[in-house]
C-alpha cells in the first residue's frame, strides 16, 4: 500500500479557500462571472469555493482526456464533455484541482477563448511547477508545490483517493 503523507489539514484548506474566495468577490464585484471547473479533479474545490463566493454566478463544467486518438491536440488532449453555457462576452474564471505540466490549462484556454469571453482567468487548488512544459496563467491559488504526487480533495490515483477531505503526497 502506498504511503500518505499529510500536506494540507482541512482547516488549512478552508482557509485558503475561503482566502482566495475573498479575492474572487472583490475582483470580480458588479460583473458577470461564469465559473468553468474542468472534471473530474476540480469538483470537491470548487463545489467549496462557489459556496464562498458572494457574487452572482453561472457554473459550468468541462472534460478533458490526456490520451486519445489522431483527432486530440498535439498534447495528446481531448474535449470529453465541452462547455454548455454562452460565455460569450461573459467573464470566465477556468477552476481546476491542479496545474502541472500546463498541458491541459493550455489547451483549455486556447479553446474558451475560441467563444470569445470578456476576460478569462484560473484559479488553481494547486499550482505545481517543477514539471511545466508550457508558460499558462495562474492567476489564483490556494497551494504552490514543486514536485510531488498529490491526492485527496479531488485529486486522484488511478480514481482512487479523490474523496478523501484532506491533501495528502503519496509516497511509493
Ligand atoms: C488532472 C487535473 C488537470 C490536469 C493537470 O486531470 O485535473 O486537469 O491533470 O495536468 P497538466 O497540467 O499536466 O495537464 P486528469 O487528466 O488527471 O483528469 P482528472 O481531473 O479526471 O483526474
Amino acid at each position: 500500500m502506498p504511503e500518505l503523507v499529510p500536506v494540507l489539514r482541512k482547516e488549512d484548506i478552508d482557509r485558503q479557500v475561503a482566502m482566495v474566495a475573498g479575492k474572487i468577490s472583490a475582483d470580480y464585484k458588479g460583473r458577470d462571472l461564469v465559473v468553468i471547473g474542468v472534471l473530474k479533479g476540480a469538483f470537491v474545490f470548487l463545489s467549496d469555493l462557489v459556496r464562498q463566493l458572494c457574487i452572482p454566478l453561472k457554473i459550468d463544467f468541462v472534460q478533458v482526456s490526456s490520451y486519445g486518438d489522431a483527432t486530440c491536440s498535439s498534447g495528446n488532449i481531448c474535449l470529453v464533455k465541452d462547455i454548455g453555457v454562452d460565455i460569450e462576452n461573459r467573464h470566465v474564471l477556468v477552476v481546476e484541482d491542479i496545474v502541472d505540466t500546463g498541458l491541459t490549462l493550455s489547451y483549455l484556454l486556447e479553446h474558451i477563448r475560441s467563444f470569445r469571453p470578456a476576460s478569462v482567468k484560473v484559479c488553481s487548488f494547486i499550482h505545481k511547477s517543477g514539471r511545466r512544459k508550457v508558460a499558462v496563467p495562474v492567476d489564483y491559488c490556494c497551494h504552490a508545490v514543486e514536485e510531488g504526487f498529490l491526492v485527496g480533495y479531488g485529486l486522484d490515483y488511478a480514481e482512487d483517493y479523490r474523496h478523501l477531505p484532506e491533501l495528502y503526497e503519496m509516497k511509493e
